[in-house]
């Protein structure tokens, strides 16, 4: 597990769940290895394979690399590369939100509503993965997904297209709106969280004073009585607690975080588990 990021979730679960698998999971801290002097992808995935049954990789910090990164490792390695969050997608994550919400709703999930909406937070310009990584999964489940966020925080418009032609084939629906009470109003489900100005993300400076116009945009008690009475909140995790939401609805009855965060659990092992052959299989 190569991490070019932090991590408190994905690293513990992925770690924790190979050990529960009877495997063991490596953590490399990029910084600590050659890949910070710049050592290639090819050679990682060449070298690494040959010390493991799998690859997996967090790098999310920078559009345009993370995701073009994985794919460089994976042409070479001769195991499977798992994502564990890129500037594209956070795969991993999504996997464990749509278990939350089949454990939530049931496995129809046809016709839910879910309101994606940005948020505001001080912490740091945090990747657009996880709303794109909702916006492409959902709709394939039938959920008509509506993104809300302030001008100037779009999402990457390839990413977007695939989602949308990933809804038209799933059944789902995508919807835009500026207006993050529009969007929570009527809403099953709310996940709103914070992420960086894509023309933005080598001045975060910059993008943090920019965000900073967007204070208004939290999740509260308020907010939530926009959407349905049976509503769920969710978010993918860190949350900046008294900006992106109010510890009266993170704690409060509408929240599943702690569910979804145990799902990364779940839901990674699945993914080892169907993806990755070890000893015992390779017998
Ligand atoms: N949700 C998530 O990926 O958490 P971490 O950044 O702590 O892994």
């Amino acid at each position: 597990m190569l991490f070019l990021d932090k991590s408190t979730r994905t690293r513990n679960a992925f770690e924790a769940g190979m050990t529960q698998l009877g495997g063991h999971a490596h953590y490399l801290d990029a910084e600590k290895t050659q890949v910070a002097h710049g050592e290639s992808p090819k050679d990682m995935g060449i070298i690494l394979a040959r010390y493991g049954h799998g690859i997996a990789i967090r790098h999310d910090l920078v559009p345009g690399e993370g995701n073009a990164y994985m794919r460089a490792v994976a042409e070479w390695a001769d195991v499977p590369v798992i994502n564990l969050q890129c500037d594209v997608d956070h795969p991993t994550q999504t996997l464990a939100d749509l278990q939350t919400l089949r454990e939530q709703r049931g496995e129809d999930l046809r016709g839910l509503r879910v309101a994606v909406s940005w948020a505001y937070a001080p912490s740091y310009a945090k990747p657009l993965s996880v709303p794109q990584g909702l916006l492409t999964l959902l709709p394939r489940f039938g959920i008509d997904v509506v993104l809300a966020h302030p001008p100037g925080f779009d999402l990457m418009p390839d990413v977007v297209k695939r989602a949308q032609e990933a809804a038209a084939a799933g059944g789902g629906t995508i919807a835009f709106t500026d207006d993050m009470d529009t969007a929570f109003e009527g809403a099953d489900v709310v996940y709103p969280k914070s992420w960086g100005r894509l023309d933005l993300f080598t001045d975060e400076r910059a993008a943090l004073a920019d965000a900073a116009r967007y204070t208004d945009w939290i999740c509260d008690e308020r907010r939530m009585g926009l959407a349905k009475p049976d509503s769920l909140y969710m978010h993918c995790l860190p949350a900046d607690r008294g900006t992106e939401v109010t510890d009266a609805v993170i704690d409060g009855p509408h929240s599943v975080v702690y569910d979804e965060a145990e799902n990364r659990l779940h839901t990674g092992k699945a993914i080892m588990a169907l993806t990755m052959s070890g000893p015992a299989r390779d017998a």
